[in-house]
């Protein structure tokens, strides 16, 4: 019997990681930030200077990672090559070399295994762009998770002045706007719906709902 495995695919803001968190808490699953990989290739490649058209750069980058995602019920964390990255990740610079890595299928590709690597038992909650669509096509619940730009804006606003970044609202959205744009039109991998996943728009609706939702669909599906 294959490791059962939930994919929570959808742009940025739209509460993905949270969502994908609570479920996996629940169900007691393991937990892949697959946004999280390609930042921390976007953040190798800058600390290192290896430019975001140099393939073969980022392709023995993206090679070297060793990860896991240690989770409660509060946080993520993220650990490489041993060592906890803690908020490094989460910045407007970082995000953007993520975005502009994750365009090369080479460097895509490079990373399917160390993807695919975390579906271990008793079973794997993924949250991403791509994860019900190429990484885990056979998986046992796909949620497409959307909001309107203008809600992702606003909850990423207030989640960085959280963590104590100064930035500013308008900002916000053209950089989200910029990067929805990157991540549904490019040729490998784009950000689409997998064609039997489980639409569900986050605009209207509190963590707690989104959670229930997919709480549900979990166990109709006797995952939970
Ligand atoms: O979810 P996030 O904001 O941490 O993702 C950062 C970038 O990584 C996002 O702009 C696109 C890319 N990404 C991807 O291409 N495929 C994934 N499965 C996850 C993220």
């Amino acid at each position: 019997m294959n490791t059962p495995v939930v994919t929570i695919d959808g742009p940025s803001g739209a509460g993905k990681g949270t969502v994908a968190r609570n479920i996996a808490y629940e169900l007691d699953f393991h937990l892949l930030d697959s946004g999280a990989i390609y930042r921390i290739l976007g953040l190798a490649a800058i600390e290192q200077g290896v430019a975001f058209d140099d393939i073969g750069g980022l392709v023995a980058l993206a090679n070297s990672l060793e990860l896991s995602f240690p989770f409660d019920r509060e946080r993520t964390g993220i650990v490489l090559d041993g060592v906890s990255l803690g908020q490094k990740l989460r910045n407007q610079i970082v995000a953007d070399a993520a975005s502009q890595v994750a365009l090369n299928p080479s460097v895509r590709r490079a990373l399917m295994g160390l993807q695919r690597r975390q579906a271990r038992e008793p079973g794997l909650v993924g949250d991403g762009r791509d994860l019900g669509t190429i990484v885990f096509p056979d998986a046992d619940l796909k949620i497409f998770l959307d909001a309107s730009v203008e809600v992702r804006a606003e909850r990423r606003y207030l989640e960085l002045i959280e963590s104590g970044q100064i930035v500013e609202r308008s900002v916000i959205l053209r950089d989200l706007e910029i990067r929805d744009f990157r991540d549904r039109s490019r040729d490998v991998a784009p950000l689409v719906p997998a064609r039997d996943a489980y639409v569900i728009d986050s605009s209207e609706k509190t963590v707690a709902q989104v959670v229930m939702e997919i709480q549900d669909l979990c166990k109709a599906r006797r995952l939970a």
